[in-house]
């Protein structure tokens, strides 16, 4: 068995290799990107018209692969159509995650986060999620870090010892994930599930510039949504049914969607009663998880 200095070191190399690899991530899926570029018309890839060198100023990349699958006597070409990776460079430019945070908060990375016998296994999930982001914004995996009391309780019942749901560093993971999104200029956006709803409500102010599809086009399409402290709202139907159609959209369209949250999902259902179902059956066939119940990191940290 590798003892915990060899794991710690282990994670110290993966952190390193992300700091170091590239800062950008090339293009691989051809994923749709409606409302993020102007369309070419008649195409049902959405490309920008502006591009680079490499991929002759159309966005796209046209790639010919042989094939041979079993039964076919000779191999032959198939093309595909891929997405430049200046097109996530422009999408970067409207959308990184680590925007809106204070100086503080960009001080929470792989390199700077406590990492210790209760959290390396959420770490090495998370660190793992971000190096194998290209294939998870292929195939729309979604991550839901989540701690829930009720979970803790029993959970604690059975060890023997007290075991906490709240600030077990949720959402710093979450912020590491996010700085590390925009170090590597990889298009997200962060938000917590109160900004979310607030600002589609203030769309509804007559002086507002933006609409309210403005608003939900834009969260239903950025490549990476993070919301934070999801479910945590005092729903309304209206709430409810916001929160539905935008995790509806982001399955339908295979879009990475991280949550932070302080229900497991079987109690999904208790906090939302018109949707939860759905959402938690959404959660449940989309997502890796991480839960995160431990001590309050909190109440331990000396003061300042
Ligand atoms: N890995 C970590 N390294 C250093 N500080 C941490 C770490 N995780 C959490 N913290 C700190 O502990 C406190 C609680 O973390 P937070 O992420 O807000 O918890 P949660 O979202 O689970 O309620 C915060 O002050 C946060 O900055
Ligand atoms: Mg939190
Ligand atoms: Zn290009």
């Amino acid at each position: 068995m590798e003892s915990m200095g060899e794991v710690l070191a282990g994670i110290q190399k993966r952190i390193e290799k992300l700091r170091t690899e590239g800062p950008s991530i090339s293009s691989g899926h051809q994923d749709s990107t409606e409302d993020l570029a102007p369309k070419k018309s008649g195409s049902s890839l959405a490309t920008s018209n502006e591009g680079c060198e490499k991929c002759n100023y159309t966005g796209t990349i046209n790639t010919f692969k042989w094939v041979q699958p079993e039964g076919y006597p000779i191999p032959y070409q198939v093309a595909s159509v891929e997405l430049c990776s200046c097109h996530y460079e422009r999408q970067f430019n409207k959308y990184n995650a680590a925007e809106t945070f204070s100086a503080k908060e960009k001080e929470y990375t792989f390199k700077n986060a406590i990492i210790d016998d209760n959290n390396l296994a959420h770490y090495t999930t998370a660190i793992d999620f971000v190096r194998d982001v290209k294939r998870h914004m292929g195939e729309g995996t979604w991550l839901y870090i989540f701690g829930d009391e009720v979970r803790a309780a029993d959970v604690s019942k059975e060890k023997g010892f007290t075991l906490e749901a709240y600030g077990t560093g949720k959402t710093y993971l979450m912020q590491c994930m996010a700085n590390a999104f925009s170090l590597r200029k990889i298009p997200a956006l962060y938000v917590t599930e109160e900004t979310l709803f607030s600002d589609i409500k203030a769309t509804y102010n007559r002086d507002s510039d933006e609409s309210e599809a403005d608003i939900l086009n834009r969260y239903y399409n950025v490549p990476i949504l993070m919301i934070d402290d999801i479910f945590s709202a005092s729903y309304k139907e209206w709430a409810e049914g916001k929160l539905f159609s935008i995790l509806d959209e982001r399955q339908k369209k295979s879009k990475v969607t991280i949550m932070t949250s302080n229900y497991a999902i079987g109690r999904i259902p208790l906090r939302l009663p018109l949707n939860g179902g759905k959402i938690a059956s959404r959660i449940r066939g989309q997502a890796e998880m991480i839960e995160m119940i431990g001590s309050d990191r909190r109440s331990t940290k000396r003061p300042a």
